[in-house]
């Protein structure tokens, strides 16, 4: 008997001490996953923005490209004066008429905007 009520005892306090570390608090990387972090520190032309270019805007940018719309963002010089002019900066953040167009998907993702306005306001290097 004594025995039973120490067993007992000993399985109540263990789940005394269970109890508090089962609470549930909530943290930012729980509600929305892990922290999403942009890096728009040094930017290059080579390395981020022609990719970018090649996947997303070519095929309507580049004259070889059957849909070419008529205006060229094919290689550094081109890209560099449309950034410099503020269309690239407008049209990437334009909600309404989006490069790429809504039919293409519209807005490329936040931090890809970011990347590219990091990249013109450090003077669009060909680096
Ligand atoms: C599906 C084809 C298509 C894709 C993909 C596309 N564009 Fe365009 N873009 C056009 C057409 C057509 C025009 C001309 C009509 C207009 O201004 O909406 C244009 C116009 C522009 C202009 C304005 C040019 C001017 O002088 O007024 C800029 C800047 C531009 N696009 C940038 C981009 C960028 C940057 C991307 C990629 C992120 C991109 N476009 C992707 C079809 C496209």
């Amino acid at each position: 008997m004594k025995r039973t009520i120490f067993y007992l005892g000993m399985a109540f306090g263990a789940l005394l001490l269970a109890v508090p570390s089962g609470c549930y608090y909530d943290n930012e990387e729980d509600l929305y996953g892990p922290v999403q972090t942009c890096d728009t520190v040094s930017v290059s032309y080579s390395g981020f923005i022609l990719p970018l270019l090649q996947n997303h805007c070519y095929k309507c940018h580049k004259p070889s490209e059957p849909l070419f719309s008529g205006y060229v963002l094919e290689g550094y010089d081109a890209t560099k004066a449309y950034a410099t002019s503020g269309k690239i900066s407008d049209r990437t953040n334009n909600v309404a008429n989006p490069m790429p167009p809504l039919s293409e998907g519209g807005l490329l993702p936040d931090c890809d905007r970011q990347k590219i306005l990091a990249w013109i306001r450090a003077g669009a290097p060909n680096n």
